[in-house]
């Protein structure tokens, strides 16, 4: 229901044709229950402005420095920072389970600029009964660690669809937030049918879960900073906090509050009540600068030529523009400042989710339709990675781009084709990303 009465401001910026598309894509997931935390695929939400820039628009702040893009003071930034950089403890409450003792100990290389990505990986799992994916109980993350061998997570027999997801990179992440939803969905509509894009919803939490345009993880599960940073305290460390106050079992197991359970919390708490580090989590991530670009050669500029001509840039698009400063975003929680707004990011990503015959088969907050999708790997900030896409397991960029099927077919076939020197352009393109 809520969709319907978000066409109406769909309508100020997109032409017609495009909200008759919308339309009709929403009936595509007959059966998504906002309630159940499955809002699927919609038409965009209203509250995010009507997208007409009366500011100039200027370059998004690059650089691996650790500097403030502007959103807060230098000191602020640097107090977050510290925050994000905090190893927990036990009486801090980490556990029963998690998968690391602070968030910089998996966001980090290169080592001086924390928040960005790693080679660490976390590993999820599941059943498909031949119509739906089902959870493993517990929930799809099997925590890699837990605070007593006895309540270790591990696969249990029947799930048999497995996945490993690598760490992401923040860098750039405010400005991603400061995307208007309606310009993803405009992004989707403008790609070619079969290459088309899946534009869905999630909650945002800090909002009661009202629904806005999903643009983080690699399923797209998270439309919000906060949001983000609150289901990553109690999932990768095991910090209840008050987006998210309850533990996560073992296997289903219920061990919240039991001898296993860091700061021994009560079902209903939020062992982050004192500090309320998702925010300094949050401001710290708003902070940073875009990654920078390595060197432009001749052989990157002739290289991003290729990429375009063979169909590379439909998903991975070089230039997004975010909001308006002054746009009210995140169903409400949050207003884009002058530092994020009307600013021009090169992600080469869309944020949105794909079929390219990669598909983890995990079905998290896009609803059913999504199981074999994956969201455009953002390319920028690429030459600090080692392992490549959602599973990492591709450990060079051509074999990256050998796994790309089904949407991503053609472009394969045209990079396949476009001989030695357009190929090796492409990946001197890539890695100055
Ligand atoms: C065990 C390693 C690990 C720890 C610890 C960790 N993360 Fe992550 N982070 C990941 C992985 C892996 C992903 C990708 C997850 C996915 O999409 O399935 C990710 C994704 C993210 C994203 C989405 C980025 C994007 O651009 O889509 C945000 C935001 C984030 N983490 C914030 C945090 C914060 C804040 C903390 C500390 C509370 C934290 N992470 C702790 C591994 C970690
Ligand atoms: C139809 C959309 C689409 C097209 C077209 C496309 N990609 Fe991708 N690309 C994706 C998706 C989706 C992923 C993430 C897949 C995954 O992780 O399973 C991805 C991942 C990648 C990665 C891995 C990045 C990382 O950080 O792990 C590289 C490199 C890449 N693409 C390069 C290319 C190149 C080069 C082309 C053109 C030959 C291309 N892509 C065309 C959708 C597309």
């Amino acid at each position: 229901m809520k969709m319907f009465r978000q066409i109406v401001t769909t309508m100020l910026i997109l032409p017609t044709s495009l909200i008759l598309a919308s339309c009709s894509s929403q009936n595509d997931v007959a059966g998504a229950d906002p309630a159940a935390g499955d809002p699927g695929v919609g038409v965009a939400i209203s509250e995010e402005g009507s997208g007409v820039h009366v500011n100039a628009i200027t370059e998004a702040p690059s650089g691996f420095d650790n500097l403030t893009n502007g959103f807060s003071t230098q000191a602020a930034m640097d107090a977050a920072r510290d925050s994000f950089e905090t190893t927990e403890s036990f009486a801090d409450g980490i556990g029963p389970v998690f998968n690391n003792t602070s968030c910089v100990s998996c966001h980090q290389n290169p080592f001086f600029q924390t928040g960005t990505g790693s080679q660490i990986s976390e590993l999820r799992a599941g059943h498909f009964d031949g119509v739906n994916f089902i959870d493993h109980p517990g929930g799809s993350l099997i925590n890699d660690r837990a605070n007593d061998r006895s309540i270790q997570e591990h696969i249990l027999s029947g799930n048999e669809v497995r996945t490993f997801r690598t760490t992401l990179s923040l860098a750039g992440d405010g400005f991603v937030e400061s995307i208007d939803s309606n310009t993803l969905l405009a992004i989707s509509l403008n790609q070619p049918a079969a290459q088309r894009g899946t534009f869905i919803q999630v909650p945002v939490l800090e909002a009661g879960n009202a629904v806005r345009g999903a643009r983080f993880g690699w399923k797209n599960q998270h439309s919000t900073l906060l949001s983000f940073a609150g289901d990553a305290y109690v999932n990768e460390m095991g910090i209840t906090n008050r987006l998210f106050p309850t533990e996560n079992t073992s296997n289903g197991t219920v061990v919240q509050g039991g001898a296993f359970d860091g700061n021994k919390v009560e079902p209903g708490s939020n062992e982050d009540a004192a500090d309320n580090d998702i925010d300094n989590f949050t401001l710290f991530m708003r902070s940073m600068k875009a990654p920078p670009r390595g060197p432009i050669t001749a052989a990157v500029t002739a290289g991003q030529a290729s990429f375009t001509q063979f169909g590379c840039a439909v998903c991975h698009v070089a230039t997004i523009t975010t909001a308006p400063a002054g746009t009210v975003i995140n169903a409400g929680a949050f207003t884009v400042p002058a530092a994020l707004g009307d600013k021009n990011i090169h992600p080469f990503g869309d944020f949105l989710l794909h079929d390219i015959g990669t598909g983890d088969g995990i079905v998290q907050n896009g609803g059913q339709g999504t199981r074999n999708q994956v969201r455009t790997a953002p390319l920028w900030g690429l030459g600090s990675r080692t392992r490549f896409m959602h599973d990492g397991a591709s450990v060079t960029v051509s074999d990256a781009i050998a796994r790309h099927g089904n949407q991503a077919a053609t472009a394969r076939t045209n990079f396949n084709n476009g001989g030695a020197t357009a190929q090796a352009n492409v990946l001197a393109f890539i890695f100055s990303l």
